[in-house]
């Protein structure tokens, strides 16, 4: 009889040990950035419990704000970002994905620190060129005729998009740094929602940026996020792309990346830890 006391003590045990040390046995969130910047102030605040390194990036399993994530730099690019995100889905069984970081800003309404929630995602670097110049495309698609735009966009999950602008009010932000490129310095980060763009090229130049606005309504760019939707798609896994703006995407935006890249991720973090305390 107490053998079998301890028999069953010692399978509960294992069990226990099952449930909150192999990384894929629960519902876990991914949570994504491509920079260190980007992941590190979620890395600091996270209850750690297990560092698990796969192709050469280390996956950090815990608990945030009550809620089971896993938390890893991708590195930059689409490619950095498609292994990264297949590799959460596979290995560690993450039932949605959430990416934070920075981006360069190309509506004219958004200053830096401000906030742009994905609704669609665009890949602005796959299609064709030909004697007119480069047409968009659906990646993954042939890319050959004439294209219909809206069918370049990958969409974000609509419950967490919905989560996201519900909770994005009453955040409170630091004050924008020193050296800012807009003139009030108390100004208070804005919020919004729209399209996102993403390419393997840091946009430095107006007239590209004219280009991202006019073919694609994007609100900011980057370089990760429609790889992520286009692998989250693929599998069925619910999206969230974040972005706050750190330059941009001008001839200055190199210096003002620099300047800004902790404030502007800071701001997509504050976000991030805001949405997990309610999903
Ligand atoms: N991420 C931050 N700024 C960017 C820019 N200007 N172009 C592409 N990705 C960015």
């Amino acid at each position: 009889m107490v053998k079998m006391n301890q028999f069953m003590e010692y399978s509960i045990f294992l069990l226990w040990c099952f449930l909150f040390i192999n990384p894929s046995a629960s519902a876990q969130i991914g949570i994504m950035g491509a920079l260190n910047e980007e992941i590190k102030l979620l890395k600091d605040e996270m209850k750690l419990m297990k560092e698990t390194k796969i192709a050469g990036r280390v996956f950090y399993s815990g608990k945030l704000e009550g809620k089971e994530i896993v938390l890893v730099e991708a590195g930059m690019g689409k490619v950095n970002a498609a292994i990264t995100s297949q590799l959460l889905i596979t290995k560690f069984k993450v039932e949605k994905i959430i990416f934070t970081g920075i981006a360069g800003g190309v509506s004219p309404d958004l200053g830096i620190g401000d906030l742009v929630i994905a609704t669609k995602v665009a890949q602005h670097d796959y299609g064709s060129i030909g004697p007119q110049g480069f047409s968009p495309f659906r990646p993954g698609t042939l890319p050959e005729g004439k294209v219909n735009i809206e069918s370049v966009y990958f969409k974000t999950d609509e419950k967490l998009l919905n989560i996201a602008m519900t909770v994005s009010r009453g955040i409170t932000f630091d004050k924008l740094p020193e050296g800012t490129i807009v003139s009030e310095e108390v100004r208070i980060p804005k919020i919004v929602s729209g399209i996102i763009v993403t390419g393997d090229q840091f946009i430095v130049s107006k007239t590209k940026r004219k280009w991202l606005l006019e073919t694609f309504n994007a609100m900011a760019t980057e370089m990760e996020g429609g790889a992520v939707a286009q692998v989250c798609e693929i599998n069925n896994v619910p999206f969230l792309l974040i972005r706050s703006i750190s330059d941009l995407a001008d001839e200055d935006a190199e210096i003002n990346f620099e300047k800004f890249v902790n404030y502007a991720a800071k701001n997509s973090v504050l976000l991030v830890k805001k949405i997990l305390s309610k999903i």
